[in-house]
Formats: C-alpha cells, sequence, structure tokens
C-alpha cells in the first residue's frame, strides 16, 4: 500500500460539490477469478467511497475477443460495453497484475471500448487505476501498464494519490471490511480523492 508523498489528506467524507448531485462510477474488476481479491478490493472500495458516489459494475467476462472485423458491425456484448461506459460518469479499474502487466481479459475489454476508430469510450473520462496482489508490489508494475494503456485512451486519470495492495485475508474480509485502521483510512482517503477528481475533471469537460 503507498500513497503519493507530496498528497496530503483532504477533506472529509461528505461531498463538497455544493450539489445534491450524484456521480454514477462504472468499475471494472480485472479479473474472472470465481475467487478475487481484487473483486473483494472493489467491495471495499465501494463500502468506503463517498455517498455521492453510485457504483455498477461493467462487466468483461463475455466479450469475444476484438477484431477490427467487428468495426463495421459490433456485436451485443461490445455495444453492451460501450453503452455501459457511455451511461457512467467515470471509471475506476481494479485489477491484478498479470505477468507484471493486465490480464489480458482486461486489455480486451479496453480495445473493444477504444473502437471503432473516432468512437473512444474513454475519450476524456475521468478514471483511476487500483489493484490488490498476493504479491509485496501490490500491482505497482502492472499499473504502470494499465496506465500507459489508458493515457493512449485519453482517459483523463487520477495522478495522486496511487495505490498498491498487497492482500491478505487478515486484513480484507470478504464482504469489504477491513480489519486494519491504517489500511481503511488509506482507502477511504483514495475514494475521496477520486470522488474529488471527478468532480474536477466532469467541471472542465462535462460529459
Ligand atoms: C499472477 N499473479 C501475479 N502477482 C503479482 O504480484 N505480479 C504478477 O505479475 C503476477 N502474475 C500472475 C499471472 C497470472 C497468470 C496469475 C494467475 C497470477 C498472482 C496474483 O497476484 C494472484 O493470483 C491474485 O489473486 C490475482 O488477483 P485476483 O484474480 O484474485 O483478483
Amino acid at each position: 500500500m503507498t500513497e503519493h508523498p507530496a498528497t496530503e489528506p483532504s477533506g472529509t467524507e461528505q461531498p463538497r460539490t455544493g450539489t445534491d448531485r450524484t456521480y454514477k462510477v462504472g468499475y471494472f474488476v480485472g479479473s474472472l477469478s470465481s475467487t478475487s481479491i481484487n473483486r473483494i478490493l472493489a467491495k471495499t472500495l465501494i463500502r468506503l467511497a463517498p455517498s455521492d458516489l453510485d457504483f455498477v459494475e461493467i462487466p468483461i467476462r463475455d466479450l469475444p475477443l476484438y477484431s477490427p472485423d467487428y468495426d463495421a458491425n459490433y456485436p451485443p456484448e461490445g455495444a453492451a460495453l460501450k453503452d455501459a461506459i457511455g451511461a457512467v460518469d467515470a471509471v475506476l479499474f481494479v485489477s491484478p497484475e498479470y505477468n507484471r502487466s493486465i490480464p489480458g481479459a482486461l486489455k480486451n475489454a479496453i480495445d473493444w471500448a477504444s473502437r471503432p476508430w473516432g468512437q473512444n469510450s474513454f475519450d476524456h473520462i475521468p478514471a483511476a487505476v487500483i489493484g490488490a496482489s498476493i504479491g509485496a508490489i501490490g500491482t505497482a508494475v502492472g499499473q504502470q501498464s494499465l496506465r500507459a494503456v489508458l493515457s493512449f485512451c485519453n482517459a483523463r486519470q487520477m495522478t495522486s494519490p496511487e495505490a498498491y495492495i498487497h492482500y491478505t485475508p487478515e486484513v480484507f474480509g470478504d464482504d469489504g471490511s477491513v480489519h486494519n485502521a491504517g489500511t481503511e483510512d488509506f482507502l477511504r482517503n483514495y475514494m475521496r480523492e477520486f470522488r474529488d477528481h471527478v468532480v474536477r475533471v466532469l467541471t472542465v469537460l462535462p460529459r
């Protein structure tokens, strides 16, 4: 778990927008595993998020492998993915690191969303990345890979705080509970910062 050293913890858990609006966040779980620790992390983040964020999962499991041959006529799974991204204000990626990069299923989903050429669903979208690993570096390398992909897709990524989560079952309960106060504070602050990032991006780039 790490945090950018230049970042001050900010604010309270309550919305600081001065409005009653809520922000719809589409979250991607990069793992297809039935016992995914990243799905547990996603559940935890939703539980700790400010109350003005509403979450919906954007599923990636049933997508065929992307081919440009589909560009003229997207299949229902590809169209549904693009519709789902179009219906949210922001996206959150919660992903494992696979072989020091991102899982193929997640890359496939991003490729689908980025096409057809000129209809990139991630253009200007507020975004953040986070991930959990059983290894000590907590998806740090995989997240750099994901950031590079999202950068090319012109997503407006939160750069700080970063969050590299070393998962242990002693700290993370399957129900989204956290059994370590420091970790819980860190994740709650991460979600506050994400909310503030979403508000800032949407202020200048409304969707
Ligand atoms: C892994 N794992 C792994 N962990 C890591 O820290 N760095 C890595 O590069 C990899 N590479 C990797 C490749 C493949 C194909 C698998 C299946 C696993 C281990 C990984 O952290 C662990 O399996 C997590 O449980 C994966 O997250 P989910 O699927 O449980 O969310």
